[in-house]
């Protein structure tokens, strides 16, 4: 089914998402996401993208996870190594299967739908963002899911000229992900009672970004 995306604001650019195309995408992608089977270049990115998800998170034993987008659980290992209770949904049936050995608890579900009934130290959406239907909507949804004080981390393809590259290559295989701007996610966040705390490029198209709840946030 591919649903329409009015996004009147030049700070993101894609869509609109063909959700079940999309989802057919990633579960045949999962045996190349599973642990230990990147290699190369994918390995590389994956190093740089989840040694920079980790760093701006600054996660700690004892505190809860949710794992946004999980894919295999290539970052929730990470998570659970460090003695984090981490929470782990993805879309991809296939990509949840991986993943249930290291976090039991794994679920299958959208983000479009997400609405946990807990909040979380940390709420991390590595690489997942730009493949959803309605970003606004997702954001609120992540942004509902952490606690006052607590640190959303967010890692994105870039509206920039290297991320149109990145498009590039999506759109030849039949997809139209979104793009996003620094500006345009902080924006949307600080709506819900975020500040921005830090972002790095772990590769040139991609953007990681942080921001704390204030420890006032309602809702
Ligand atoms: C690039 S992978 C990133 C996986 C993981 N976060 C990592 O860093 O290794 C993108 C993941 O997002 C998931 N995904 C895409 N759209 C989704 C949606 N609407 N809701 C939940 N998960 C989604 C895919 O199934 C895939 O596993």
């Amino acid at each position: 089914m591919e649903q329409q995306m009015q996004l009147d604001d030049p700070g993101v650019f894609g869509g609109p998402i063909d959700e079940d195309r999309l989802r057919a995408y990633w579960d045949s992608m999962s045996p190349s996401y599973a642990p230990g089977a990147d290699t190369g270049l994918v390995r590389f990115s994956h190093h740089r993208q989840h040694g920079a998800a980790l760093r701006l998170a600054e996660p700690a034993a004892g505190q809860s996870v949710l794992d946004a987008g999980a894919g295999s659980g290539l970052l929730t290992r990470r998570l659970v190594d460090l003695g984090c209770e981490v929470t782990a949904v993805d879309a991809s049936e296939a990509m949840i299967a991986q993943l249930r050995e290291v976090s039991p608890s794994a679920q299958v579900g959208r983000l479009e739908t997400l609405a946990l009934d807990t909040t979380f130290d940390r709420v991390m959406a590595i690489g997942v963002l730009n493949f959803v239907c309605d970003p606004a909507d997702v954001l609120r949804r992540l942004c509902r899911h952490v606690k006052p004080g607590g640190i959303l981390v967010l890692q994105v393809t870039e509206w920039s000229l290297f991320g149109l590259t990145y498009w590039i290559n999506y759109w030849l295989k039949g997809f139209k992900p979104f793009l996003f701007s620094r500006d345009w996610l902080t924006r949307m966040v600080r709506r819900y009672g975020f500040e921005p705390a830090g972002y790095e490029h772990p590769l040139p198209h991609d953007l990681t970004i942080a921001f704390r709840r204030r420890a006032d946030a309602e809702g």
